[in-house]
């Protein structure tokens, strides 16, 4: 099983430079400042409802990056079988290239000792977040054509293998 956050992210300061920055698990009372956020990042965002029903998925893990007590972001996963999949990442705009996201990630990919691989859908037109994806070692694998289907966007499946050497 996933270890309980408190053990293993809470409090988890990132870098010298980032040292403001502290990335926890989720908690209802911050689902306000995400929703804005979530409706600037996004063409098709998510619910509330998504939201609220992923405090209720014992296998999603929901985490926000909280810089200087200002929410600037969240990521959230589901750990299904062997796979941890990113299911939502998201940084406002006034927080970008600061590390933020790239944190975020890593923050899920530390607890992924029971699973064996990572694996995600992004849009064919995210360079930015391809680019993340890769530079933490995701590989571009697969596309799943038309998969957003009100701008007829392919994703780009793209997976990351954890644990090859143990
Ligand atoms: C994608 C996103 C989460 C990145 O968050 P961020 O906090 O700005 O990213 P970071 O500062 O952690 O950057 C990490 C890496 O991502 C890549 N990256 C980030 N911003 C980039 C940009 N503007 N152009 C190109 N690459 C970029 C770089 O590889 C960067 O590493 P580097 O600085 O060493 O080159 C953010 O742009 C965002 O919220 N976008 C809208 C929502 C979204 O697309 N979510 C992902 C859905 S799959």
């Amino acid at each position: 099983m996933f270890p309980p956050l408190s053990e293993t992210v809470s409090g988890c300061h990132v870098t010298e430079m980032q040292k403001d920055l502290i990335i926890r698990s989720m908690d209802h009372k911050d689902l306000d400042e995400i929703l804005k956020i979530e409706e600037t990042c996004f063409k098709t965002p998510w619910s509330r409802k998504s939201f609220e029903n992923d405090f209720k998925k014992d296998f999603a893990v929901l985490l926000v990056a909280e810089y200087s007590g200002v929410i600037a972001g969240y990521a959230i996963s589901w750990l299904i079988v062997d796979e941890l999949h990113i299911a939502n990442l998201a940084v406002h705009p006034d927080f970008r290239d600061r590390g933020i996201g790239e944190s975020l990630i890593r923050t899920l990919l530390a607890n992924s000792e029971n699973y064996s691989m990572a694996g995600l859908e992004v849009r064919r037109s995210n360079k930015t977040a391809r680019k993340l994806y890769k530079k933490l070692g995701f590989e571009e694998v697969g596309v799943r054509k038309n998969y957003y289907v009100e701008e007829g966007e392919d994703a780009i499946l793209m997976i990351k293998h954890l644990h090859q050497n143990t």
